[in-house]
């Protein structure tokens, strides 16, 4: 199959949807791979790193949206790759249909195979491909709060893990998965004070049995995370109730309670904020301050760290793309109902249930697709 991949064009992303030792096994497996020159720049993979792992360098990503069967990327197509789309083509990112009209509009017109990292099911029933960058999002929360709490950025001035003769910071995780459990290791390794709450009792036996006394867990009910937060140093805000918006876990009113110079960081602004005080904010200006609390709410944190979030998204997203590459996109589909689960158009239709719903058009079965 050839395979391409090109320069994302989205405001600030410097991730690649293939890495050169991705490169390396697709080519490996006999297929030609197409790379758009400076695709790679942003995490230091540059071109000539691309054609030893057996990679061509195009010049424009228009010759790679004509040549190549399967697409790669990260982001979304932007409206320009969208109409270079071909129809029988297969593209392979995220797409995050669902509150976007205008790119499922055209993604229907133009015909192409759309697999979305997001809808990629296993067999615990998570979403293996969203999860690597929700690690990542929770370990940086960790850095993200530090920092905040230094005095220059406006925090009151506490080292997470204190010293010999001066007690740690104390942080408070809100929502103990994915993002809460590396928030917590991070925090914990650190030496701070690490409180985890989350409502799920499955979740906190879980954390319980693998924290042991380094982290302590607490059931998430209205009175004990008011406790907690009027108590921490740093709160990381990371609940999910998938589908929906985020619940407003900490008010207004309740950072009244907090300590001054206090640090909240939203990791699930990207789904409106566990905080009412949230509002998205950027990587060039991170931080706010409400009430004398400092808040960050960067709703695309794992772009801060594009190098590590492109290995850990190409570790889970290269064994489906190889399958693809080998087996042409129907077999790999049919025999892997997890892939099946990322099929969110083809043919001009809708195949994802939820997508269609969320924007009132018809759908038809993603098996309908490879039957
Ligand atoms: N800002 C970013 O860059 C970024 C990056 C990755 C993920 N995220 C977001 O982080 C959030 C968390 O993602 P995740 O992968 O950890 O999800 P997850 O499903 O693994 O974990 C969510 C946890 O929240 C718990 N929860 C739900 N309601 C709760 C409540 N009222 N109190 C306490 N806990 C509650 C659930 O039981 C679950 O354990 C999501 O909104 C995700 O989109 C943001």
């Amino acid at each position: 199959m050839i395979v391409g991949t090109v320069k994302e064009i989205k405001n600030h992303e410097y991730r690649v949807g293939l890495t050169p030792e991705s490169v390396h096994e697709l080519t490996a497996h006999g297929h030609e791979v197409l790379v758009e020159t400076g695709a790679g720049d942003g995490i230091g993979a540059h071109d000539a790193l691309y054609e030893k792992a057996g990679a061509r360098i195009v010049a424009t990503a228009a010759e790679i949206f004509a040549s190549a069967e399967m697409i790669v990327k990260v982001k979304e197509p932007q409206p320009g790759e969208r109409a270079m789309l071909r129809a029988g083509q297969i593209l392979y990112t995220y797409l995050h249909l669902a509150p976007d009209p205008d790119q499922t509009r055209d993604l229907i017109a133009s015909g192409a195979v759309c697999i979305a990292y997001e809808t990629v099911t296993d067999d615990q029933g998570g979403l293996p491909l969203l999860k690597p960058m929700s690690q990542v999002a929770g370990r940086m929360s960790i850095q993200a709060g530090a920092t905040a709490l230094e005095k220059a950025h406006g925090g009151r001035g506490v080292l997470l893990g204190g010293v010999p003769g001066v007690l740690p910071a104390k942080v408070a995780v809100i929502g103990g998965g994915v993002v809460g459990f590396n928030a917590a290791q991070m925090a914990a390794g650190l030496g701070a004070d690490v409180t985890i709450l989350d409502r799920s009792p499955q979740v906190l036996e879980r954390l319980g049995m693998y924290f042991e006394a380094r982290a302590k867990t607490r059931f998430s009910n209205r009175a004990n995370l008011a406790d907690c937060v009027a108590d921490a140093d740093l709160v990381i805000g990371a609940v999910l109730i998938p589908g929906a918006a985020a619940p407003k876990l900490v008010s207004a009113d309740m950072l009244k309670s907090m300590k001054k110079g206090a640090v909240l960081v939203d990791v699930a602004i990207d789904q409106g904020g566990c905080f009412e005080t949230s509002h998205a904010t950027t990587h060039a200006d991170p931080t706010y301050i409400v009430d004398g609390i400092v808040h960050y709410c960067v709703a695309n944190m794992p772009g801060a760290v594009a190098r590590t979030s492109t290995y850990a998204l190409n570790n889970v997203t290269l064994p489906h793309a190889l399958r693809i590459a080998d087996l042409g996109w129907k077999d790999a589909l049919r025999s892997d109902p997890h892939l099946l689960a990322g099929l969110n158009v083809w043919d001009g239709k809708i195949t994802y249930g939820a997508v269609a719903d969320a924007l009132g058009l018809d759908h038809v079965s993603a098996a309908q697709a490879v039957a």
